[in-house]
C-alpha cells in the first residue's frame, strides 16, 4: 500500500513536450473506442498491420471434413503460428487450450448445414457467453443476394450491435451461394454492405479481376478465405495478390490444415502476409521446411 508520508516530491512534467496523440492506423478505425481499438490490434499485429487468421470453423456446417476429424491432433500444433483463431465455441471449450492466449475470432452465427439448404442462420451465440469466452471478434455470416440475405443481414446487425455495446468487433463474413457469381461486382457489394451495416473487420473471396475495387471501396479491413484446397504454390500466389491489391490479412483455413506440411504453410503463409515475400520466395521455404 502507498505511504501518506516520505514519498519523492513529483518533478517530471515535461513541460516542453506536449503530450502526444496516437493515431490508430487500422483503416477505418481511428474513431473507434479503446476497447475495440485494442481487440483488433491483438487481431492485426500492429507492426506490418496485417493478420494471418487459421479457420477451422467448417464443421458447424461440414461435420469432421478433412483435416479436422481430430482437431486435438492437426489443429492444436499450428495454433501458436497462427496470429487469430477462428472456431466455434463447441471446439473452442473442448480442445483448444485456453493457455496459447490467443485472439479468438468466434462464430456466433449457425443453422443449416451442407445436408440441407445452406445460409438459413440464427444468432447462435450470444453476447454473454462470447464474453464468458472471451472472444475478441465476433464472426457472423451475410448471405447477401442469397434467399437468406434478410435474415443474415439482421443476424449480423444484431451481433455489431450487442458487440459495440461492450467493444468486441464484428466480423461480418460474406457467403456465396450457388446462384451467384464470385466477381468483384459482387463481391464488392456484399462486403460494402457488412461495412455499412457497422461490421469492423470483413471475410470475403479473391476475385482475379478488380479485387482492388473490392478493397477499395470497402472502407474496413478486408480478409479473404482460402476456399477449397489449392496447390500450395497457387494458394501462396492468390495471399500475394490479395495482400497487394489491398486485402489486410487472410483467413484461411483447408489451403493450411489440408496442405501436405500444414506447420511449413501457415509459416509460408505468413511470410507472405507481414514480410511480402513472393510467392516463389514462399514456396521455397515451403519446401525447405517441409
Ligand atoms: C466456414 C468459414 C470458413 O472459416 C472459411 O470458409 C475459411 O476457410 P477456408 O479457407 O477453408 O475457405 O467461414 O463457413
Amino acid at each position: 500500500m502507498a505511504d501518506a508520508t516520505g514519498n519523492q516530491e513529483a518533478k517530471d512534467y515535461g513541460f516542453d513536450t506536449p503530450q502526444k496523440n496516437t493515431v490508430y492506423e487500422l483503416k477505418g478505425a481511428n474513431h473507434y473506442d479503446w476497447g475495440m481499438k485494442d481487440r483488433l490490434s491483438r487481431v492485426f499485429d500492429p507492426k506490418s498491420g496485417k493478420t494471418v487468421m487459421l479457420a477451422f470453423d467448417h464443421g458447424y456446417i461440414m461435420g469432421p471434413t478433412s483435416g479436422l476429424e481430430r482437431i486435438d491432433l492437426t489443429i492444436v500444433p499450428l495454433l501458436e503460428h497462427a496470429d487469430c483463431l477462428m472456431c466455434t465455441r463447441g471446439i473452442l471449450r473442448t480442445v483448444v487450450p485456453p493457455t496459447y492466449n490467443k485472439p479468438i475470432s468466434l462464430r456466433c452465427s449457425a443453422g443449416t448445414t451442407i445436408l440441407t439448404e445452406l445460409n438459413d442462420e440464427c444468432v447462435g451465440v450470444e453476447i454473454e457467453d462470447a464474453i464468458r469466452l472471451n472472444a475478441t471478434m465476433m464472426a457472423v455470416m451475410a448471405s447477401i443476394g442469397g434467399k437468406y440475405e434478410a435474415v443474415t443481414v439482421r443476424n449480423m446487425c444484431k451481433i455489431i450491435e450487442t458487440g459495440n455495446r461492450y467493444g468486441i468487433p464484428t466480423l461480418g463474413v460474406t457467403a456465396v451461394g450457388k446462384d451467384l457469381v464470385r466477381d468483384a461486382r459482387y463481391i464488392g457489394l456484399a462486403s460494402r454492405v457488412c461495412a455499412e451495416n457497422g461490421a469492423q473487420v470483413v471475410k470475403t473471396y479473391y476475385c482475379e479481376e478488380g479485387f482492388e475495387k473490392v478493397t477499395a471501396a470497402c472502407p474496413v479491413p478486408i480478409v479473404i478465405a482460402g476456399g477449397k484446397k489449392l496447390p500450395e504454390l497457387d494458394a501462396l500466389n492468390m495471399a500475394y495478390k490479395a495482400i497487394d491489391q489491398g486485402a489486410m490479412g487472410v483467413d484461411m483455413g483447408r489451403n493450411i490444415f489440408q496442405a501436405d506440411d500444414p506447420i511449413a504453410m501457415i509459416k509460408a503463409v505468413k511470410s507472405v502476409v507481414h514480410d511480402n515475400a513472393t510467392p516463389d520466395d514462399a514456396f521455397q521455404m515451403y519446401n525447405d521446411l517441409k
